[in-house]
């Protein structure tokens, strides 16, 4: 069994972007420039954008947050978003996701410029995705797909199960995994809640993805030996072996599965810290105009 380290990952692929920075500052080029839109105070979104903003100075880029009282309305917020479109400067920027409930996420996120939706949310992104053609990638699917290009897991021909049918995991994964190329050329099976014996299926799987949300909810008896398991899942439990009193479970019972598997994420420190990387990635290709000239 071999950890996917993802880690580690991360600090390699943060270098080698932190090297073209330089590069680019040698060559008297534009520094990329993200900008983070934060809505409200919740503290898990405030932890996530100064993650990201981290991540930024490290490799050399140039960030901003732009911050919002919880009570700006929707068109105040759309007109923010219209600011960053225009603004030439802005390469790329995010709207920290969750936003007030007043505000509909999904006008804002149609209302970002798709060549600046570094998130990869936009339906154009998307759909250029699912097509096929050079779009922004969202953060795991991209992460996922990093770890597994990174690690040199042979993915054509395998049988790939995904748990969890979300946007934002779920069905881009499978979508990415069934196309054309490396990693790709898999069979793809996606199950969810209303799959019937899920069991029987994932132990079919060579590469399963687990994006349910659910701690623990994959046992040794699901999986095939020699498996690759990737677990997306974060959930906060209450423990009393650890100082802080809680800790964090992924969707998979790692103890149990790990000594099956051929490769298997732990959680934290799997997919996990690519999603920044991703994020990273993306505002590079915007600096250089590569997806959309
Ligand atoms: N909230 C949780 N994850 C994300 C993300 O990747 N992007 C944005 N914009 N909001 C989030």
């Amino acid at each position: 069994m071999e950890l996917l380290d993802g880690k580690k990952i991360a600090n390699e692929v943060k270098e080698e972007i932190a090297q073209e920075v330089t590069q680019i500052k040698t060559n008297g080029g534009k520094i990329p420039y993200l900008v983070a839109i934060l809505v409200g105070n919740d503290g898990a979104s405030e932890t996530y954008v100064g993650h990201k903003e981290k991540a930024c100075a490290k490799v050399g880029f140039r960030s901003e947050v732009l911050r919002f009282d919880a009570n700006i309305s929707e068109d105040e917020l759309l007109n923010e978003v219209h600011k960053l479109n225009n603004n030439p400067e802005v390469d790329g920027f995010i709207v920290q996701m969750p936003l007030p409930k007043h505000i509909s996420d999904q006008k804002v996120i149609e209302a970002i410029d798709p060549k600046k939706d570094v998130d990869g949310f936009h339906p154009v992104n998307v759909g250029r995705m699912v097509i096929g053609l050079p779009a922004y990638v969202s953060a795991t699917p991209d992460g996922i797909i990093e770890l597994l290009r990174r690690y040199k897991i042979e993915t054509s021909g395998k049988h790939c199960v995904v748990l969890g049918r979300s946007n934002i995991v779920g069905r881009p994964i499978a979508n990415l995994l069934s196309q054309k190329g490396i990693p790709g050329d898999c069979t793809v099976t996606i199950c969810h809640s209303r799959t019937k014996d899920i069991p029987s299926i994932t132990r079919t799987a060579d590469i399963l993805i687990v994006a349910l949300g659910q701690a623990e909810f994959v046992t040794a008896d699901m999986v095939k030996e020699g498996a690759t398991v990737i677990d997306v899942g974060i959930t906060r439990v209450k423990s009393d072996t650890t100082k802080s009193g809680w800790k964090l479970l992924g969707d998979v019972k790692f103890d149990e599965v790990s000594p099956k598997c051929s490769y298997i994420t732990p959680v934290p420190g799997g997919v996990g810290p690519l999603t920044i990387v991703s994020l990273l990635k993306n505002t590079l290709k915007a600096s250089k105009k590569e997806i959309y000239g």
